[in-house]
C-alpha cells in the first residue's frame, strides 16, 4: 500500500473508496459493512461525522439502563454505554440490593481543577518570587475577559501559585492555577486561560528589569487531568445482619468482603482488576453522559497510587456490627459544553438522570463505580463471577452461532443452573440443531 497525502481533505465517499480498496481483501464487502452503520437521517449522520476527522462510519455500542438506584433518598435510572455483557446486570442487582438497605449516600468533597504553565528559567528566580503578587495581578487582568462569564456563574480562577520544581528538574518552574468550572468539565476554559497566562508571563519577564526574559522558556500550558481536589464520595452502610448473600452467612460475607479489599490494598495485581471492575461502572455512565472517560480513567488511577503504591479505590469498615463500604474518587465531569448538547443520546441520558448539575453527576457516577465493585466482590467471595458472567455471555455465543430465537430459549433453559462454557454451548447447540459437533483444532 502506498502512503496517501491529503486524505483528510477527500470527500467521505472518496475516503471510503481509498480505505476499502487499499486495506481489505474484499473491498465491496468491506464498503457494505461500513455503510450498514450509516444513519439514514443525513443530518444526524453529518453531526456524527463532524465529531472527529476522517469519520467512516458509526461504531455501535450497547446503551443500557440500570434502574432502582436510590441516591440520597432519590430514585434514579442510570444510563450505561458499555459492551461488556454483565456490567448493566451487575449494576441493577446492586441497586436493588442497596435500595432494600438504605440506598446510596453521596457527598461532593471538592470541585477544584488544576492547570499549569510549565516553564524553565535559567536566571536568578528570586525577583520572580518577590514579585509574584504583581504577576498574579497581571495574570488576572489579562484573563478577565475570558473568565467573566464563568465568574458570573460562580466560578473562575481560584488561585495562582508559583511553584519551584527545581528539586525535581533543573530550571523547572510552574504557574499552578486552580479553577472552579461550575457545570462544565472546563478543559477548554482552563487551557484558554493558561495560554493567555503563558504569553503574559513572558511579557512580565520582558517588562521587569531584574528578570532575564531570554532565560525564560515556556514549555507547555495545559490542564492536568489529575484532579485530587475535585473529589466525590459515595457510600452504603447497613447492620451486618442484613447482609444476606448466596450460601454464606452475613458475618462470613462481611469478613470475606473486607478481606477482598485488604488484598487489593496490598497487591497491585489484584488492585488493578479490582479498580478495572469499578471503572466498568464509571466509564459506562461517563460515556453515556458524553464525558471524557480517558480523563476520568487517568485521574482515578493516579489517585489510586497517590500513597506511592497502587491501591483499591474502594474502602470497607466493620464497626460495631455495621458494614460500611465507600468509594472516594476524583471526577472532573461536565453537564454543559462538549458533547452534552450535541449528541442526542447524551441529551437523553442527562434528562433521564433528572438534568443533574455537575456535582450531582459526580455522585451518580461514583455510585455506579461503587455498585459495580460491590457486585463483583459479592460474586467473587461467594459463587465466583463466572456463573453470572457466562450467563450473559451465553447469548453472545449463541448470536455468534446464529441460533434462532427458539434455539436460544431452549439452550438458555438448559444452562439455567450451569456455567455455560464455550465448548459446552457449542456442543449443546449442535445437539439441538441436529448437526455434527465441529472438531476442535489443536
Ligand atoms: C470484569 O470486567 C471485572 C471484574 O474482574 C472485577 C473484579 O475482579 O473485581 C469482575
Amino acid at each position: 500500500m502506498e502512503p496517501i497525502k491529503g486524505f483528510s481533505k477527500l470527500s467521505k465517499e472518496a475516503k471510503l473508496q481509498w480505505l476499502t480498496t487499499n486495506n481489505f481483501e474484499d473491498s465491496e464487502e468491506a464498503q457494505k459493512v461500513f455503510r450498514t452503520y450509516w444513519h439514514e437521517d443525513g443530518d444526524l449522520q453529518k453531526k456524527h461525522d463532524e465529531f472527529i476527522e476522517n469519520t467512516m462510519t458509526n461504531y455501535f455500542m450497547p446503551y443500557g439502563v440500570a434502574p432502582n438506584f436510590e441516591i440520597n433518598g432519590k430514585l434514579h435510572t442510570i444510563p450505561m454505554a458499555i459492551e461488556e455483557s454483565s456490567v448493566v446486570a451487575a449494576a441493577s442487582k446492586s441497586a436493588s440490593y442497596w435500595k432494600e438497605r438504605g440506598g446510596f449516600k453521596v457527598e461532593v468533597i471538592s470541585t477544584e481543577k488544576i492547570g499549569h504553565v510549565h516553564f524553565m528559567y535559567e536566571g536568578d528566580a528570586t525577583p520572580l518570587f518577590d514579585n509574584i503578587h504583581l504577576l498574579e495581578e497581571q495574570l488576572r487582568v489579562v484573563t478577565a475577559e475570558l473568565t467573566a462569564n464563568m465568574e458570573s456563574r460562580g466560578g473562575g480562577i481560584t488561585s495562582i501559585t508559583l511553584v519551584d520544581k527545581r528539586p525535581q528538574l533543573a530550571h523547572y518552574f510552574q504557574l499552578e492555577v486552580c479553577f472552579e468550572t461550575c457545570d462544565s468539565m472546563g478543559a477548554n476554559f482552563i487551557n484558554s486561560n493558561l495560554e493567555v497566562m503563558a504569553g503574559s508571563l513572558e511579557q512580565f519577564a520582558k517588562d521587569h528589569v531584574q528578570l532575564e526574559a531570554n532565560k525564560l522558556e515556556v514549555v507547555m500550558r495545559i490542564l492536568s487531568n489529575y484532579t485530587p481536589h475535585c473529589i466525590v464520595k459515595a457510600s452504603v452502610s447497613c447492620p451486618i445482619a442484613q447482609l444476606e448473600s448466596e450460601g454464606i452467612s452475613a458475618t462470613e460475607f462481611a469478613r470475606k468482603f473486607k478481606r477482598a479489599i485488604d488484598i487489593a490494598n496490598v497487591e497491585p495485581y489484584r488492585a488493578t482488576t479490582h479498580n478495572k471492575g469499578i471503572m466498568n461502572g464509571i466509564d459506562a455512565v461517563v460515556i453515556a453522559t458524553g464525558n471524557d472517560f480517558r480523563a476520568v480513567e487517568a485521574a482515578c488511577h493516579t489517585y489510586a497510587s497517590r500513597s506511592g503504591k497502587y491501591k483499591s479505590l474502594t474502602h470497607c469498615t466493620i464497626d460495631n456490627d455495621v458494614f460500611t463500604f465507600w468509594i472516594e474518587i476524583p471526577l472532573a465531569l461536565g453537564v454543559v459544553g462538549g458533547l452534552t448538547k450535541l449528541h442526542p443520546l447524551v441529551v437523553k441520558s442527562l434528562e433521564m438522570l433528572g438534568k443533574p448539575n455537575a456535582r450531582e453527576l459526580m455522585g451518580i457516577v461514583a455510585v455506579s463505580g461503587l455498585a459495580q465493585n460491590f457486585a463483583a466482590l459479592r460474586a467473587l467471595v461467594t459463587t465466583g463471577i463466572q456463573k453470572g458472567h457466562m450467563k450473559m455471555h451465553l447469548m453472545n455465543i449463541l448470536t455468534q452461532l446464529e441460533a434462532t430465537l427458539e434455539e436460544k430459549q431452549e439452550i438458555a433453559a438448559f444452562f439455567k443452573d450451569k456455567v455455560p462454557h464455550h465448548r459446552e454451548v457449542v456442543n449443546h447447540f449442535c445437539a439441538v440443531r441436529g448437526v455434527p459437533i465441529p472438531t476442535v483444532k489443536k
